[in-house]
């Protein structure tokens, strides 16, 4: 799979995919859904990083057996507050990237609250890939490979530790996941979905509003 770097005067949305698959990242607050993505698509880690407000959008083309993939990734707020916004923009995806910190418990025992989230909104038609993240802490480790691994086995989903801050994985866990949704699409897997593609990018007055207030605010989360 080669990735398709887009060049000024071209833009995004001069570009004619032959599939658009969306996937979200979920997880508690601070455990690096935000650094995870900004490493993948900016090369990018932010020690200081704001908490997210919302939702935001990474977009990236890849060219698979001839054919060219548009991947939108939507990065969600890991604070409760943002529940009810974010839980509708799980429409139409067929990807999860359900992250938690290997350093805190708390936010692994939590992954099964936010696949149930996501399965009572998007049914259960979609790759999963679990990353425990900030494995260049592993002297901190509070949950083992292990115990990661017994999960995903049990979900059927796949498993990767990775690290924002030295790259470790995450490349390769995001690329195996577009595979694995563009074999499955191709199967027809989600075919008797009928999904809800419209996946715009749509930033509401509220929502507007919700980020100024919270422009300085670097975690709201308790932990
Ligand atoms: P919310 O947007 O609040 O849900 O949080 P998030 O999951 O997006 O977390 P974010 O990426 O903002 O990272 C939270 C903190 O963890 C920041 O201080 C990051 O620098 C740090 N961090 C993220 N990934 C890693 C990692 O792989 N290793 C280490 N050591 N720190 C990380
Ligand atoms: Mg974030």
């Amino acid at each position: 799979m080669e990735e398709i770097i887009i060049q000024f005067p071209h833009s995004v949305s001069s570009m004619n995919e032959d599939y658009s698959f969306k996937i979200v990242v979920l997880g508690d607050c601070a455990v690096g859904k935000s650094n995870i993505l900004s490493k993948y698509s900016k090369n990018i880690f932010n020690k200081t990083s704001k908490s997210t407000i919302g939702v935001e959008l990474v977009t990236k083309f890849y060219k698979y057996e001839n054919k060219i993939i548009k991947v939108n990734i939507w990065d969600t707020a890991g604070q409760e507050r943002f529940f009810s916004i974010i839980n509708t923009y799980y429409k139409g995806a067929k990807g999860a990237l359900l992250v938690y910190d290997i350093t805190r418990k708390n936010t692994f025992d939590n992954i099964e609250k936010w696949f149930n989230e996501l399965i009572s909104i998007n049914s259960n038609r979609i790759s999963v890939c679990l990353l425990g993240n900030k494995s260049d802490l592993s002297l901190l480790r509070q949950v083992s490979i292990d115990e990661a691994r017994n999960k995903a086995k049990k979900f059927g989903f796949r498993f990767y530790e990775t690290s924002a801050l030295d790259s470790s994985n995450i490349k390769l866990a995001i690329e195996e996941i577009i595979k694995d949704i563009y074999i499955k699409n191709k199967n027809g897997f989600y075919s008797e979905q009928n999904y809800n593609n419209s996946d715009k990018f749509d930033l509401d007055k509220n929502y507007k509003e919700q980020k100024k207030d919270n422009e300085n605010n670097i975690c709201g989360c308790n932990f």
